[in-house]
């Protein structure tokens, strides 16, 4: 294991300091480091480094967590030491199971029950819990609350109303001497955002969400194009055609310059916009995602952080002991103040965090009606499955194939998978 074996000094081993550990490890972190969440993981790592007489490795992930996962299946199947803890997103439970430390003999049965059991569904694997729950999130929508003010307009409720909306204001405001703004930027790069964002449109439009959980492919359906092709409007129109390329971190950056009326993301982005020095602080608001029609179902992707343990640590024990430090209580509530959903139920009534972060009022509510990528029933194979999935609305986006004909061959693509088992 990478960790140093660091003998303390001499003093330390004296009777006085007995209770200090006669050699302390180093454990090796990955943290995620879009928007608030490296200084977060930095800083409460160092915290249980101090408090443990441990100390603690920071590695970064890539702002984009699509590029962390073949780099931990390469460190893992290398059996590397040099990774202990894993920031985990919910859909590469399964992918990296069998690299991941049973955690059921290692936590307290009663801290474990403390998180929801939605967020526990998404660690356990053949009833092996191998990760913590670290927060939970949904797709959500952020606009410019002084802007539909300005031009006396309500939140939208479909997307049809958000289109409607998102031209009038960027137009008014081309006019009238703002000639970079847009209406609508999200994630439309090739990549794991757009598998969330298509979920959206489709779910939403009452199109499904391309696997059943049951495993039945219902991809290919009128709803799903109908869905597809008010998102290939959006191109060139409300949203620039550099969204075909944007991640999380680059539609958010268009929008906290202040050039764009909505924008969707994660709920991180409520912290980033009210954080000091944020050009946006007060002039933000944040609502469920719009429906696809009046009555349909407001359908934020379902995401998760949650943290996990390399069976190839060198000591499990110490690795496990800042996962529960990180995911426990007092740290989850700071993350929360920062607005990071939790994943301790109790949280959801701390009179402090829900005044600190709005969106937690109608969290749970958008969890519940949240829709979850088929990541459960596809298993290992899920990557594979996704690229399908945005790939196939990547080339709808960007004008190379109609709705109809790309969701045909994205079906038939998951047929493909699913009769070899996936
Ligand atoms: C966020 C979500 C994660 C999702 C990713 C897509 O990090 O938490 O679940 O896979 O975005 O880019």
């Amino acid at each position: 294991m990478h960790w140093t074996k660091c003998v303390k000094a001499a003093a330390l081993a004296t009777a006085a300091f007995a209770a200090f550990p006669a050699a302390a490890a180093e454990v090796s972190i990955f943290c995620s480091s879009a928007g608030a969440e490296l200084e977060l993981c930095q800083s409460a790592s160092e915290a249980w480094a101090k408090e443990t007489g441990n100390t603690v490795k920071i590695n970064k992930m890539p702002a984009n967590w699509g590029e962390a996962l073949p780099l931990y299946q390469q460190l893992l199947a290398g059996k590397s030491g040099d990774v202990d803890v894993l920031t985990l997103d919910n859909i590469w439970v399964g992918t990296l199971a069998s690299h991941l430390v049973d955690l059921r003999q290692k936590v307290p049965a009663d801290e474990v029950s403390s998180h929801f059991e939605s967020s526990l569904a998404d660690a356990t694997i053949n009833g092996q819990l191998l990760a913590m729950p670290w927060f939970v999130d949904a797709g959500l929508m952020f606009y410019r609350k002084d802007l539909l003010e300005k031009y006396g307009k309500a939140e939208p409720k479909t997307w049809r109303e958000l289109t409607e909306t998102a031209k009038l204001i960027q137009d008014k405001e081309r006019a009238s001497g703002s000639p970079d703004m847009w209406g609508y930027v999200w994630q439309g790069r090739a990549y794991e955002g757009l598998t969330c964002d298509a979920l959206e449109w489709v779910a939403s439009y009452g199109g499904g969400t391309f696997i059943s959980p049951e495993g039945e492919i219902t991809a290919n359906n009128p709803k799903a194009a109908e869905a597809l092709d008010i998102a290939r409007s959006w191109i060139g129109g409300i949203s620039p055609e550099g969204v075909l390329n944007y991640d999380e971190e680059g539609s958010r950056g268009v929008f906290e310059a202040g050039n764009s009326v909505f924008h969707r993301n994660w709920s991180y982005v409520w912290g980033t916009t009210q954080a000091d020095g944020s050009s946006l602080r007060g002039k933000v608001g944040v609502m469920a995602l719009p429906v696809g029609a009046e009555g349909g179902k407001s359908s934020g992707c379902y995401g998760a952080g949650l943290l996990g343990v390399s069976k190839y640590a060198d000591d499990v024990d110490a690795a496990v002991s800042l996962v529960r430090y990180l995911t426990g209580a007092k740290e989850q509530k700071r993350r929360a103040l920062q607005a990071y959903s939790p994943t301790l139920k109790a949280l959801y009534e701390d009179k402090d965090v829900l005044a600190a972060n709005p969106s937690l009022q109608f969290a749970e509510k958008a969890y519940a009606e949240s829709a979850s990528r088929p990541s459960q029933v596809t298993g290992a194979s899920y990557n594979r499955v996704s690229q399908r999935i945005f790939n196939g609305v990547h080339n709808v986006l960007s004008g190379k194939e109609s709705a109809d004909d790309a969701l045909a061959k994205v079906a038939s693509d998951l047929e493909r998978l699913k009769a070899r088992g996936w």
